[in-house]
Order: C-alpha cells, then sequence, then structure tokens
C-alpha cells in the first residue's frame, strides 16, 4: 500500500486528480466512481479540469435502495451534480434503486463489471472499515448484492438527510470481490472520524470484521488521508 497523508482534503484532492489524470492519459477507460463527502474536492478538480470523458465508462460503487434517481439523497443526483453533469462519460452505470427484481439487477450489474473491467476504482471508507456499503461481516468473495446498512452507517449518513428515519435501510452495492479485481485503487479518507478506519484497514489483521483491511491484499493501492486520519498511524 501506499501511503500519502495531506495537510488536509484540498491538498488530498489535488494529489487524487494527479493519479486520475494520469492514468486517463495513459489509457485508462472505465473509472470505478464513488460518493460521500470524501470525493466532491476530486470530482470538482476533474470538473475544472480539460479532461475529457466522453469515451470513458463509469461505474459506481452504489445506490440505496428505493430511492428514485431524481431524489436529491439518491447516488445517481450525487453523481449527476458533482461530475456528470459538466463531464459526461459515454456511458455511466449505477445500480438501479428502484429495480422491483434485486436479484436480476445485481447479476446485470455484474455482468456490467465482467464487461468493463475496472481501471482505476475510488473508495472512500466508512468509520467501521466499510468499503462501499459492504459492512462488517461481508464476505472478502463477495461480487454485487443487497446490503442491510449497520446502525452505525445510518446514523453517519443522516447527515445528509432531513431526518435519520428517511435514511433508506439497504442498498445495492458492488461487492469486496469486484472492488478488489479493479486494476489500481485510489482510497480518500479525511477528518479524525476516520482515525480508527485509517489505522486497523493499514495496521490492523485482515479480516472480514475490518471489510477495508483486504486492501492490503492488493497489489496497487493508494491511500490519500490528511493528517486528522492518519494521527494514529
Ligand atoms: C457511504 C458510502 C461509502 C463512503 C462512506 C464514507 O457509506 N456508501 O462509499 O465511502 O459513506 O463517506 P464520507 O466520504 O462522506 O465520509
Amino acid at each position: 500500500m501506499k501511503i500519502i497523508v495531506t495537510k488536509d482534503k484540498i491538498t488530498g484532492a489535488a494529489k487524487a486528480f494527479e493519479i486520475f489524470s494520469r492514468e486517463i492519459k495513459a489509457g485508462a477507460k472505465v473509472l470505478g466512481l464513488a460518493t460521500g463527502s470524501s470525493p466532491i474536492e476530486l470530482y470538482q478538480n476533474m470538473t475544472n479540469s480539460d479532461l475529457n470523458f466522453s469515451n470513458l465508462t463509469s461505474i459506481n460503487l452504489d445506490e440505496y435502495v428505493g430511492l428514485d434517481p431524481h431524489n436529491n439523497q439518491s447516488y445517481h443526483y450525487f453523481m449527476n451534480k458533482h461530475l456528470f453533469k459538466d463531464k459526461p462519460f459515454r456511458h455511466s452505470y449505477l445500480p438501479n434503486g428502484l429495480a422491483t427484481d434485486t436479484v436480476a439487477e445485481v447479476k446485470h450489474y455484474d455482468q456490467i463489471i465482467k464487461e468493463n473491467p475496472i481501471d482505476i476504482q475510488l473508495l472512500g471508507i466508512g468509520r467501521n472499515g466499510h468499503i462501499a456499503f459492504n459492512e462488517p461481516g461481508t464476505s472478502f468473495d463477495s461480487t454485487t448484492h443487497e446490503v442491510e446498512l449497520t446502525q452505525s452507517t445510518i446514523e453517519a449518513n443522516a447527515r445528509f438527510f432531513d431526518n435519520i428515519d428517511d435514511v433508506p435501510k439497504s442498498a445495492i452495492c458492488m461487492g469486496i470481490a469486484s472492488i478488489m479485481s479493479a486494476k489500481k485503487i485510489v482510497l480518500l479518507a479525511y477528518g479524525e472520524k476516520k482515525r480508527w478506519a485509517i489505522k486497523h484497514m493499514i495496521e490492523g489483521p485482515i479480516t472480514e470484521e475490518m471489510p477495508a483491511s483486504i486492501l492490503q491484499k492488493h497489489p496497487d493501492v493508494t491511500i490519500i488521508c490528511d493528517e486528522a486520519a492518519a494521527q494514529d498511524l
């Protein structure tokens, strides 16, 4: 694992932007994208750049079950607002949170990932070490699946909703094996609430109880975190 500690998230985003630009210029065609607050400044850098995504494909990690793409808390809405409206891709895929047949949707999403192997995958990390919505206890062999969100994730994500009761209880998300199949991974983490997750991801045992710890086994991972998140390393 390569670990880059930056002063703050602005410098972190600039580093991440450098990596993405380099990979795109070197021929990366499929970007795995993430939501949450951590990637926002990176998306701003992309939006303000001269990079052209019109020949690229994006595949997002996850979507809440039950939210319409136009709902302003959905990840479809988030991606459109922060990136796609200014920088459209040739194809942009997110799981369909309104699918009535979840089993078919999950299979369909795995097929999309198989047909479009991810060149570079962006990740955030949950305070409990989740990646995408792969909560502690998720099998390292998992592919796309529907997950019940833990109470701690519901509470952490409630800040984006008017009311905690509005936070969906489940999501469709790429599995850990799908994430690990990306050729290159860049993970962003900022703020002292990520201290525990950063320390255990990097220094802890590799265990399904700490989903992000599997990244220790990936051959090309860069962790970009600020000093607040890195203070226990
Ligand atoms: C959610 C998302 C994750 C994200 C995490 C951390 O649970 N599903 O993909 O990494 O939040 O979010 P933030 O970057 O806002 O701390």
